[in-house]
């Protein structure tokens, strides 16, 4: 088979470095996805690889500034009270990153020493962010097992609870979930369950924490405010720079107590700012006009998904009831085959393929585990280069199945 290597395995993550500096020139339209060594390359490795379009950046030339940790920026006090006021709490705190909402969030909760913190074994708080509660807040995580859809049986929440009068037991202080569930493939919490969730957190004056990095994919998904999803939750920390669109940020909502805390938090480990009112004029520019976009970005997912599963031939799956928002979870059934070579095969081109669907595409993906692929529809990928993408990954699929059937002929 002639191959043209895009991204040889054994340099796969160097070049997808750089393929990551791709510029985007618009949300939708424009060159969304850009030739790469002559080929047309359609990025869907993650949400987090949207650039700020032009009229984003001349928000952002826009923009009042002043120094936030004298409370003087004005565009950043301005996000924060559009923010408090969406999600119907009291304050609301710029942070640098969905990894440092979550810490501050954990650690406004739990201040002192010692407490425990029920969440998800498939949560990014418990998988992706270095243990940061326990190494740097002396707080310890318990996990409850994770259902398919990111939710937890809430028999055994009840049961994690721990008792007040055993000494040997530590004291459980937060119970933290996600929505959508990054690592279930994007899952929206259904709203019985959160409120279900609340009852149990009350009963045990227990608080509730959402990473909803993408808690705004939940609301475009359920058609709701975000308000309606965070009302069983006492704080949030949802991301900018994700489906959103912008370059830098996440912000921190709850009582003006937690977020009072918040504030200190932030300053001990380096979160306090100086002027960044730019960051906070692109975080307002994604809140215009944001739902019908993330609405958009789910549609795309779902066009990728139902190609997938026309074409699959039993060697991969898709669980389609999964795939209720921007991400896409390929999962790998053909022996032998395993999620990075999927990916590898689908950044590479061929002289056959090239003939056949008449222009080089690639498609960039990531392997999320040994056996599954992940793709994501974002902002800066279109309808035509989810068509083009849909066109490789067929193109792919068709092959792989006649190896399949070429290899079964030549045992049977
Ligand atoms: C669910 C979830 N929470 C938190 C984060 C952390 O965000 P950041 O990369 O901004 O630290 C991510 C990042 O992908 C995420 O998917």
């Amino acid at each position: 088979m002639a191959l043209r290597l895009f991204a040889p395995r054994t340099e796969h993550f160097q070049r997808l470095s750089g393929w990551a500096r791709l510029s985007w020139r618009s949300y939708r339209g424009g060159p969304a996805a850009e030739k790469l060594g002559g080929a047309y390359a359609v990025d869907l490795r993650s949400d987090v690889l949207t650039k700020p379009t032009t009229a984003m950046k001349e928000a952002m030339m826009e923009a009042t500034m002043g120094d936030d940790v004298f409370g003087e920026d004005v565009t950043i006090n301005k996000l924060q009270s559009t923010v408090a006021e969406m999600f119907n709490k009291e304050a609301a705190l710029f942070v640098p990153s969905g990894t440092m909402g979550n810490l501050i969030s954990v650690l406004s909760h739990c201040h002192s020493r010692g407490l425990e913190v029920l969440l998800g074994h498939q949560s990014h708080l418990i998988i992706y962010e270095q243990g940061g509660m326990a190494t740097v807040g002396g707080v310890h995580p318990r996990t409850i097992p994770n259902l398919s859809d990111g939710t937890f049986d809430l028999e055994v929440v009840k049961d994690y609870i721990r008792p007040l009068d055993d000494s040997h037991q530590p004291f459980t202080g937060l119970i933290c979930v996600e929505n959508t569930h990054n690592v279930c493939g994007g899952t929206v919490l259904p709203l019985d369950f959160l409120a279900e969730l609340r009852k149990i957190a009350d009963d045990h004056k227990l608080p509730v924490h959402m990473d909803g990095a993408r808690m705004m994919n939940s609301a475009a998904a359920l058609d709701v405010a975000p308000s309606v999803i965070l009302e069983n939750v006492d704080s949030v920390s949802m991301c900018f720079s994700k489906g959103l669109g912008a370059p830098v940020g996440s912000i921190i909502s709850g009582s003006a107590e937690f977020i009072a805390r918040a504030v200190r938090l932030r300053k001990v480990l380096g979160g306090g700012m100086r002027q960044p009112g730019m960051l906070a004029a692109a975080a307002l520019f994604t809140l215009d006009g944001l739902i019908p976009r993330l609405q958009t970005d789910h549609r795309h997912a779902r066009m990728i998904a139902e190609a997938v599963m026309k074409e699959s031939s039993g060697l991969v799956h898709v669980d389609l009831e999964r795939v209720q928002t921007n991400i896409v979870m390929i999962e790998m059934l053909k022996e032998g085959l395993d999620a990075q070579q999927f990916c590898d095969r689908l950044s590479q081109v061929t002289m056959e393929e090239e003939k056949e669907i008449g222009e080089p595409i690639v498609v960039l993906s990531y392997p999320s585990t040994k056996r599954v692929t992940r793709l994501v529809a974002h902002s800066s990928v279109d309808t035509k280069d989810i068509l083009a993408a849909i066109a490789k990954i067929t193109y792919v699929l068709h092959e792989l199945a006649n190896q399949e059937a070429e290899s079964k002929a030549s045992h049977g």
